[in-house]
């Protein structure tokens, strides 16, 4: 698939929901969202959430002989609140790292009375950008949302030029993607017509 960036970075990554990860990427991924959860972007609706936890998390994302106990310890709960909550992230992996992540919650969208994705932060490491990494996350995240019959996605709430570029992206590729920029953030996810001609995504889900 083209994505712009250059071909031996586009065959060697790989991509995962930090819910799904095992093993060494699971502690990975656990790591970079231990991070998140300590630093989250100031002023987001995130950061309103987790308010004042985000102090917990902080000194074992400073010292790294803390970290491990602090995933033992704090995990768990990190977990169990991030799930209950709705979110996850697609995780981006190059050789033994995770370079980049989107962040995202399971919400309703209320145009369609049905759960969609709301991506609320796109990261991408310092060396790594400009490659088109993050529009490449957005092609996955549409695959992601496909493959859960979910209607839609919203990149951001707005105000974020580079959630727009994403947007713009994938929009000028809607017919290969199957998708349509629907405004407000929101890219909409085209399925077939059922027999009856009505669209997948206005039946109740
Ligand atoms: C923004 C960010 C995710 C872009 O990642 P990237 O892999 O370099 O982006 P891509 O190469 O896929 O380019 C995506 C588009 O965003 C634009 N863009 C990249 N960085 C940008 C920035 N800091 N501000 C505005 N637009 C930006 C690019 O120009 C590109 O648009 P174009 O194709 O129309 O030229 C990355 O710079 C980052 O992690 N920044 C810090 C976190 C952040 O600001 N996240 C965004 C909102 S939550």
């Amino acid at each position: 698939m083209e994505i712009g960036i250059g071909s031996d970075l586009s065959s060697k990554y790989r991509t995962f929901l930090y819910t799904n990860s095992k093993g060494k990427e699971g502690r990975l991924a656990n790591e970079r969202i231990l991070r998140k959860l300590a630093y989250p972007d100031p002023g987001s609706q995130f950061d309103h959430k987790i308010g004042p936890m985000k102090y917990l998390f902080r000194a074992p994302t400073k010292m790294r002989v803390l970290m491990p106990i602090a995933m033992q310890l704090m995990m768990p709960g990190a977990q169990w609140f991030l799930q209950r909550e709705g979110y996850d992230a697609l995780m981006l992996g190059l050789d033994d790292r995770i370079i980049a992540h989107s962040a995202f919650q399971v919400r309703h969208d209320i145009r369609y009375g049905a759960r969609a994705l709301h991506v609320f932060s796109v990261e991408v490491d310092e060396p790594y950008r400009g490659h088109g990494l993050a529009k490449l996350m957005g092609i996955e995240l549409v695959g992601l949302a496909r493959s859960q019959r979910f209607p839609s996605i919203r990149f951001g709430a707005g105000g974020h030029t580079s959630m727009d570029s994403i947007i713009g992206h994938l929009a000028q590729r809607a017919p290969e993607l199957g998708v349509r920029a629907a405004g407000n953030n929101y890219v909409d996810i085209v399925y077939p017509p059922r027999s009856d001609g009505i669209a997948l995504a206005q039946q109740p889900l």
